[in-house]
């Protein structure tokens, strides 16, 4: 059977963790679905719809199958799979390389084959694959290894997105075990802090993410203002301007775009944000090209440029402000390849106000807000 190439750019969608963490059920996920079809996050490119953990039942059947929890699902998971179907979105489900995932429920560890194949039925899309409860002496590459191999070879075209946090250095094996994506970091918190470290713990990974295997900086935070499903997730959430910031990081370090808020109840301004189609062509240009950073002499390291070359020849260039006071971020165009001498200069398009503000030559500065940032596309002319 041929299996199709998944994830040449990253993946988008919705993910329950963040918000709703157990507090999960069927009537939640229909809801969900049916307004992110109302609110044009579907046509925006958000197709995969993730139920994170706490699906299950305790304990696995006689047979040693996983088993939805009745009580939460009551019409089980191939008629919800059905449902988000229909509607146009893909499914994603959870599970754990462990024996148990992290909220307690069973793991997938020495049942790898058998749980891909009832994913495959269910019609599952997409499996994010936990790290939690691993046995004693049980590296992380086998066991992802395992569940790579079992889902390619389920008889679904399953998207395995690896949850490995970061540890293992494992930018550097998870490509090979045939995760299209893997959690570089702990979990995110609604909260600025969380955000930045996340953001700067993965700049000098840049080059390990490409077409076909993403680096995800986990699911956004963006519009959740302090509702997350548990304490620790909660964490007094952002502004939105911080949530800008978030989305704008997230879009131009090419991490998987996956929604984490109550998309039943988004505000204009979250909206605004996770609409953004000049940032999202962005996120999702095919050549997935990694950012190169710029700093300026003047400013501190939390003051820099991120420029990504995108796949026609335009150039997206991003001003980040993680500092806690305003900051003059300064370009110099030299720094991108493009020469005083070679007579080139760059026509700026402002992708947050969505207007063009015309061509600079040589250099470009502008103040940015603290914790802000600016994304502009730029043409060379
Ligand atoms: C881990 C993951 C989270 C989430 C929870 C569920 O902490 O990193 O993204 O899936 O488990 O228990």
């Amino acid at each position: 059977m041929s299996r199709k190439a998944m994830c040449a750019v990253p993946p988008m969608g919705w993910n329950s963790w963040n918000t709703f963490t157990e507090f999960i059920n069927e009537a939640l996920i229909k809801e969900t679905v049916d307004a992110m079809k109302e609110q044009g996050l579907l046509e925006a490119g958000y197709e995969y719809v993730v139920i994170d953990d706490c699906w299950s039942l305790k304990e696995r059947d006689h047979k040693g199958k996983l088993v939805e929890d009745p009580g939460k699902f009551p019409n089980g998971m191939k008629a919800l799979s059905d449902y988000i179907h229909e509607k146009g979105f893909k499914f994603g489900m959870y599970s754990c390389c462990g024996t148990r995932t992290c909220a307690g429920y069973p793991g997938s560890f020495e049942h790898e084959f058998e749980d891909a194949e009832q994913f495959a039925e269910w019609g599952v899309d997409y499996l994010k694959y936990d790290n939690c409860f691993r046995p004693q002496n049980q590296d992380g590459k086998t066991l992802y290894r395992r569940m790579g191999a079992a889902l390619a070879n389920s008889g679904r075209d399953i998207v395995f997105s690896a949850c490995q946090w970061g540890t293992e250095s494992v930018h550097e094996w998870i490509r090979s075990t045939g995760a299209h994506l893997f959690r570089s970091t702990e979990d995110i918190r609604d909260s600025w802090n969380s955000i930045k470290d996340i953001a700067l713990s993965q700049m000098d990974k840049q080059g390990f993410s490409g077409p076909y295997c993403h680096n995800d900086m986990d699911m956004l935070v963006v519009g959740m203002h302090g509702k997350g499903g548990n304490e620790y997730i909660a964490a007094g959430g952002c502004t939105d301007e911080e949530y800008q910031t978030h989305f704008a990081l997230w879009v131009m370090m090419n991490s998987p775009l996956m929604i984490g808020c109550d998309v039943r109840n988004l505000s204009e301004e979250t909206k605004k944000i996770l609409l953004n189609r000049d940032l999202i062509a962005i996120n999702q240009d095919t050549e997935c090209r990694s950012p190169f950073q710029i700093n300026c002499l003047s400013n501190s390291p939390e003051v820099f440029t991120l420029v990504k070359f995108l796949s026609n020849g335009d150039m997206a260039v991003a001003l980040f402000n993680m500092g806690d006071v305003p900051a003059m971020v300064t370009v110099d165009f030299w720094d991108i390849g493009i020469t005083a001498a070679s007579g080139k200069g760059l026509e700026f398009y402002d992708c947050m106000e969505h207007r063009n503000i015309g061509v600079k030559k040589e250099i470009y500065s502008e103040k940015v807000a603290s914790h802000g940032a600016k994304v502009y596309r730029c043409k060379v002319v």
